[in-house]
Formats: C-alpha cells, sequence, structure tokens
C-alpha cells in the first residue's frame, strides 16, 4: 500500500459494494479489526454495529482497556456479555485446534443471534494477510487455525466480509495512523484469548490462573519498562502448563502446576527472539506468580526459544 488515502477510498467502494443491508462487525480490540471498524462504520454509517465479545477468556482490566482505545478511535462499540457460553464450550476441552474450533463457532453463533437482531447479513472481520498465510492456503501448510480464518460454517447465514485481508501488518499501522486510530500501547492479544494460554484442560479455575499469572507479567513488564530497565517488547505473557510439580510449604510437599513465561521481541510476529530480561524482573516474576498463585502455581519456567523453530505462542 504505496498511498493510505487511495487505498481508503478503495476499502469503501469496496464496503458499500459488499453490503447492501447492514452489517455487523468483529471488533477484538487489536489493531487489525478497529481499522477495518472504522472504515465500515465511514463506510455505511448507521448500517454498522460494531461489537467487541466479552469471552471470559479475556485478561484482568480488558474491557476498560478496550473502551478507552474505542473511545480514542471514536468507534461506537458493544459490549455482548458471554463467557457463560464460551466456558462452557470449553470446558475439559485440551486440544488447541479443537478449543480454536469451538471459540469460531461460539462466535460465529453469537454473531448470527446479533446480526439477527440487528437486521444485519453480513460479518466484517480484520482478518489480514498473515491470518490466512498462516492458517494454511495454497501456499503453505496448516501452522494452526486462527479462530477468525474460514470461521463461518457453510450454512451459516451471514457472508464474511474483509476489507483488509491482502495488507501486512505495516500497512495496517500507516492505514490506522492516516485514520486517526491511535497507536495502541498496548502488545497484542490471541483472539482466542486466555484459552490458548491455558495449556491442556480447560476449566474455569485454570483460566482464572492463567488470568492472574498474566496479569502479574504485565505488570512487572510495563513497570521496568517505565523505569528504563527494559525495551517494550513485542508480547510478554504467561502460559498455564498441565505439569503436576512438587514444591514446598512451610515443612510439606505440595503439588501445583507450572507457569511459563514468554517475552517475545519481534516486529511483525512472524519470528520473533526470545528476550533477555534483567534477572531481577525474571526473579519479580517468579515469586509474586508462586505467592499470589500459591496452591495452585509451585514453578515459574521462562521460556528461551526464539520463533521459529518456536511459535509465539504454546498453542
Ligand atoms: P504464533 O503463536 O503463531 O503467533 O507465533 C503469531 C501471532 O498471532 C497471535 N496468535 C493468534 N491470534 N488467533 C489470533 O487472533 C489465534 O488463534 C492466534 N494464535 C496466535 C500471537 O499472539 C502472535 O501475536
Amino acid at each position: 500500500m504505496k498511498d493510505p488515502a487511495k487505498f481508503v477510498d478503495e476499502a469503501l467502494a469496496a464496503i458499500r459494494a459488499a453490503v447492501p443491508g447492514k452489517a455487523i462487525v468483529a471488533a477484538s480490540g487489536g489493531i487489525d479489526s478497529t481499522a477495518a471498524a472504522v472504515l465500515t462504520h465511514r463506510a455505511l454509517g448507521d448500517r454498522a454495529r460494531s461489537l467487541f465479545v466479552d469471552t471470559g477468556l479475556l485478561r484482568a482490566n480488558e474491557i476498560a482497556l478496550v473502551q478507552g482505545f474505542f473511545a480514542a478511535s471514536q468507534l461506537p462499540v458493544t459490549v455482548v456479555p458471554a463467557a457463560d457460553r464460551f466456558l462452557s464450550t470449553l470446558d475439559g476441552v485440551s486440544d488447541p485446534e479443537e478449543k480454536r474450533r469451538r471459540i469460531g463457532t461460539a462466535f460465529i453463533r453469537l454473531f448470527e443471534e446479533e446480526a439477527d437482531k440487528f437486521g444485519a447479513d453480513r460479518l466484517v472481520q480484520g482478518t489480514i494477510a498473515p491470518d490466512w498465510i498462516e492458517s494454511g492456503g495454497s501456499l503453505r501448510d496448516t501452522i494452526k487455525t486462527h479462530h477468525n480464518v474460514g470461521g463461518v460454517p457453510k450454512d451459516s447465514r451471514l457472508t464474511l466480509v474483509e476489507p483488509l485481508r491482502d495488507l501486512y501488518k505495516d500497512e495496517v499501522r500507516m492505514l490506522s495512523a492516516h485514520l486517526g486510530i491511535p497507536h495502541p500501547e498496548r502488545q497484542p492479544f490471541p483472539g482466542p484469548g486466555l484459552a490458548v494460554r491455558v495449556a491442556g484442560p480447560i476449566s474455569r479455575a485454570r483460566v482464572e490462573t492463567a488470568r492472574v499469572a498474566n496479569a502479574i507479567v504485565e505488570e512487572e513488564v510495563e513497570a521496568a519498562i517505565a523505569a528504563g530497565k527494559l525495551a517494550r517488547p513485542w508480547q510478554y505473557f504467561a502460559v498455564l502448563l498441565p505439569v503436576r510439580t512438587v514444591g514446598v510449604m512451610g515443612d510439606n510437599r505440595v503439588y501445583g502446576e507450572a507457569v511459563s513465561v514468554r517475552i517475545v521481541e519481534s516486529n511483525d510476529a512472524m519470528t520473533g527472539t526470545a528476550a533477555d530480561p534483567p534477572v531481577e524482573l525474571r526473579r519479580r516474576i517468579a515469586e509474586r506468580i508462586t505467592r499470589t498463585l500459591s496452591g495452585s502455581v509451585t514453578r515459574v519456567l521462562y521460556d528461551i526459544t526464539d520463533k521459529p523453530p518456536a511459535t509465539i505462542e504454546w498453542e
């Protein structure tokens, strides 16, 4: 994309052509779907409705943060509460692809219901080129199924509209700046949320443990950034591992699970390097996680693997 103004003109025309009636927009709070939503509202006015789904798999504070971001982007977004439906469909599910499939289905069914209420038959998503390239196509083997790709089943009443399909991340950044969307001081967060930060079976309790561990990693990394001890990484998070591992509490041996902390430097998520954070930061994170989650987490590991060979997320 050489000229964002030209891209916007073409995208508005393409959205109007693709949506003869009304559309709902899946707004995740990320930069891609926010740009897609802003374009859609510009193209369709009150024939568009943007929705942010509370899946129960969000990070601590996430709803307030994204609402601030939407307001700063002058984007009207409705929050749809749906934690129970997501957590029940995932209960006991371990397989990462099955998690993504169930989340994808739950999103689509929810969007269908919301579309019916609004009288819409189009669903706008902020899919960009790396999403579908990594989800497998003619060129590459499937690496993982991004939940927001190919997620509309054949029997769905909704037709998908993807105005950013051909853009790469740096182009979306250029487009967002042009659209007046503020640069989010937030790291990317995957659509399936904490479901892919809970390795092994999902339960409400394990999601809550992962939520607390992720909040601690974020707080500590952000404090280190603010204190000038660390350059802002691309992503920093915790993953709860389904490992029964022993610790000591007083005179007793106690079993809990392990948490892996991952801090990654990257420009576009296609490749990445494991960061080498100061030892005090790693120690503080380990101490706070084991103290706050005493009884459920007995061990904290630091992931030193680059992408490739590993991916950024564990699942
Ligand atoms: P990986 O783990 O493939 O992640 O190196 C690359 C980037 O994508 C994010 N990610 C996802 N985002 N749905 C999403 O919307 C997904 O299923 C998904 N899996 C990974 C990941 O956080 C990183 O930024």
